[in-house]
């Protein structure tokens, strides 16, 4: 596979996945923007914008940034449960869902846009009420606010942030068809970057028991080459879905809910 003269954008790519996607991504000949509140190692990426996605000015400052048309978005960047409710929710979810229809324009067509979401979001339309009322919050200003009203904890917060771009994802299927452009998501199980203590931390038991049936812990690497496959040509009619990446838990959870197991 090849991404030889592509411009892919990537969230995320200081640390963990969002860097194995960027290396993933240079490796196949692409060309790398890297968006990150923090500095990527060295080499990785051909252009570094500082951006805080939790802050609106900040993330509308990002396509002033780019010349020329890009070719895939990967939206990477993520905050555990520990980080707190109200920030997960705005960096996870309405951050990044202003980041991506601010680059719009800049958009080829046919571009691919992949969003990082995780198993912790496969249970969204049991969640839908909850699920709905955030894909309703169009400011980051608001965020605080709907916690306030929907209560929940900073585990809870975790979840409905991947719930609500998971079934954005899906909503979209078609929103950009006509130039071509399509977005997909990625769910991770649990992935051994800096941020896996946090999980172990606040999901405790529950966590626990998810490593105990897995064979090992994913690693940034496992998750990578599907990021860049959906970057690429060869997905061109993959639309709307949420592809799990996650060592069989997600088939395991639906066996177990049909009884079959
Ligand atoms: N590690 C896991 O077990 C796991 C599992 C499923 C999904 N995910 C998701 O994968 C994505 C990447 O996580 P990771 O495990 O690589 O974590 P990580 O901490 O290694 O990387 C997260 C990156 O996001 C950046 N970031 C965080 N807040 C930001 C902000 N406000 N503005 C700009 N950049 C910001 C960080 O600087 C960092 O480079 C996240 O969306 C996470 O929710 C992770």
């Amino acid at each position: 596979m090849s991404l030889q003269g592509k411009t892919i954008v990537i969230t995320g790519a200081a640390s963990g996945i969002g860097a194995a996607c960027a290396a993933e991504a240079k490796s196949l000949g692409a060309k790398v923007i890297a968006v990150d509140r923090n500095e990527p190692t060295a080499g990785l990426c051909d252009q570094f914008i500082r951006a805080d996605l939790s802050r609106a000015d900040s993330i509308d400052a990002v396509a002033g940034e780019i010349q020329g048309g890009v070719d895939a978005l990967c939206n990477i960047a993520g905050l555990p449960p520990t980080r707190g409710g109200a920030l997960v929710l705005q960096v996870n979810f309405v951050g990044l869902r202003r980041l991506t229809l601010s680059l719009l324009p800049k958009l080829n067509d046919g571009a691919s846009i992949v969003n990082l979401g995780s198993l912790a979001g496969f249970g969204w339309a049991e969640q839908v009420d909850q699920v709905r009322a955030l894909l309703d919050v169009d400011s980051l200003d608001d965020v605080a606010t709907f916690c306030t009203q929907h209560g929940g904890d900073d585990a809870r917060a975790y979840f409905l942030s991947k719930e609500a771009l998971i079934a954005w994802t899906l909503q979209r299927r078609w929103q950009w068809r006509a130039r071509g452009i399509r977005m997909n998501a990625v769910s991770p199980g649990p992935v051994e970057t800096p941020i896996h203590q946090d999980f172990l931390q606040t999901l405790g038991e529950r966590a626990e028991e998810d490593m105990r049936l897995l064979e090992r812990a994913g690693q940034a690497e496992d998750i990578a080459p599907l990021v860049a496959f959906l970057c690429g040509e060869g997905s061109r009619w993959i639309r709307g879905v949420n592809i799990p990446c996650d060592g069989g838990m997600a088939a395991h959870i639906l066996c177990q809910q049909a009884g079959i197991d």
